[in-house]
């Protein structure tokens, strides 16, 4: 990555300080970065040196969708990272590529496709019943995160793993701590659910079971992934699901913000599979950037020259708010059609999870939106408390009434 070495000047390398943006604001520094220009350059708090910064939709796309862009060749490297904690981690599938990265995302697939976390569907509606009795027997005022949009999400990850009900209290309390906690805290709440995940797997190598602990068991039964690999990837599933408590307390942030929104999805409930993936457009899931890749030969992306061994950052809230692809890009529009976003990433590594998403909201905003029909914020907007140094975006609580 020497300079001198190239013959086209460079952009400058913009240091990105990764602070809290408020609400559901595009971060300022990204939105500064997606106006000068196509292909940009960012110094970030972890890691050393810059990284190519990416942000409109085509570009992201062709980025995230070639196999020389690579994310095992970031374990080679201190590339540059959101927060220096944030390192890349070994083994884990993030951080490989195919073949081996196609062979773990196979051992789970089936569970997770559209029709296969259509197997939870009643059960998880079911718990989120009694979810929302115990907020309305309680009466207002009341926290929403804590309440619903915190527990469902984890309790119908747990049901798809088949973590039995009487472990999921403290799965919730290992994954949050996972993603919440400083370094050394957070690494012990991984290696206790880690040992946890083991035993369940080890228990069902033979078993025929749907849910994804039986999967994984069979794989390992049949040697197509080992027990570490298995593991790993299941305490990345289940801290993952924690993403939709955060995106979802997002969205009602919004809807309880902007009450002509939710009116509208009272309404007319037809539109609401429509309105959630609008809404998983629009929001800003994460703060800053997710993992980068590093360029396995020399390329061009949108006529800017890149050379093996760069670390390449792709924005997926930025190639959302294209305005190429997305009119208006920085309203919330219900009718919008088509809806192409990357709200889940795209290529080898696209989230897993983006049909568990959309079961969990679209539960989520039926039963909130038609059980609690007065329901509202009872704080003002600006008073409701966001995570601060997360990097999950999403309001820590949300005081409502009805
Ligand atoms: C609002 C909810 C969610 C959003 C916005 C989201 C978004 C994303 C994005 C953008 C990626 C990275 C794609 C890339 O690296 O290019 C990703 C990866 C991943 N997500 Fe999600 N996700 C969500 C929910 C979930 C859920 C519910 C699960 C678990 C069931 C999950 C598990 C994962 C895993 C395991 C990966 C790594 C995939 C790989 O590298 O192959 N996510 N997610």
């Amino acid at each position: 990555m020497t300079e001198e070495t190239l013959t086209e000047p460079l952009p400058p390398v913009r240091h990105w300080p990764v602070l809290d943006p408020a609400g559901v604001d595009v971060d300022p520094v990204l939105a500064g970065l997606m106006e000068e220009g196509p292909v940009t350059r960012v110094g970030l708090p972890g890691g050393e040196g810059w990284a190519w910064l990416v942000t409109r939709m085509d570009d992201v796309r062709r980025v995230a969708e070639d196999s020389r862009f690579s994310r095992a060749a970031v374990l080679e490297r201190q590339a540059v990272r959101p927060a220096p904690h944030l390192a890349p981690a070994h083994d884990t599938v993030g951080f490989l590529d195919p073949p081996d990265h196609t062979r773990l995302r196979r051992s789970i697939a089936p569970a997770l496709t559209a029709h296969g976390v259509e197997r939870v569907r009643e059960s998880s509606r079911r718990m989120l019943d009694e979810l929302v009795d115990g907020l309305l027997g309680d009466g207002p005022p009341a926290d929403l995160t804590r309440a619903v949009l915190g527990p469902f999400p984890s309790l119908v990850v747990c049901e798809l793993m088949g973590v039995p009900p009487a472990d999921r209290q403290g799965m919730r309390t290992w994954a949050r701590r996972v993603l919440t906690s400083p370094h050394d805290a957070g690494e012990q709440a991984r290696e206790e659910m880690g040992a946890y995940f083991a035993e369940l797997i080890d228990a069902r190598l033979e078993s025929t079971g749907e849910d994804i602990a039986s999967l994984l068991g069979t794989a390992v039964g049949c040697r197509e992934i080992t027990l570490r690999e298995a593991v790993d990837l299941a305490v990345l599933l289940q801290t993952g699901g924690e993403a939709v408590g955060d995106s979802s307390g997002q969205m009602f942030y919004v809807l309880l913000t902007r009450p002509e929104l939710a009116e509208r999805l009272r309404r007319e409930p037809e539109i609401r599979p429509r309105a959630v993936e609008e809404l998983l457009r629009y929001l800003p899931h994460r703060n800053a950037l997710g993992p980068p890749r590093v360029v396995l030969e020399d390329l061009r992306i949108n006529g800017v020259r890149m050379r093996a061994g760069d670390v390449v950052h792709v924005s997926y809230l930025a190639a959302n708010r294209d305005p190429d692809v997305f009119p208006d890009p920085g309203s919330v529009d219900f009718s919008r059609s088509p809806n192409p976003h990357v709200a889940f990433g795209s290529g080898p590594h696209r989230c897993p999870g983006g049909p568990l998403t959309r079961l969990v909201t679209e539960l989520l905003v039926d039963a909130l939106l038609d059980r609690v029909p007065g329901l509202k914020l009872a704080v003002p907007a600006d008073q409701v408390p966001f995570g601060k140094g997360t990097s999950l975006r999403g309001p820590e609580s949300l005081p409502v009434t009805w």
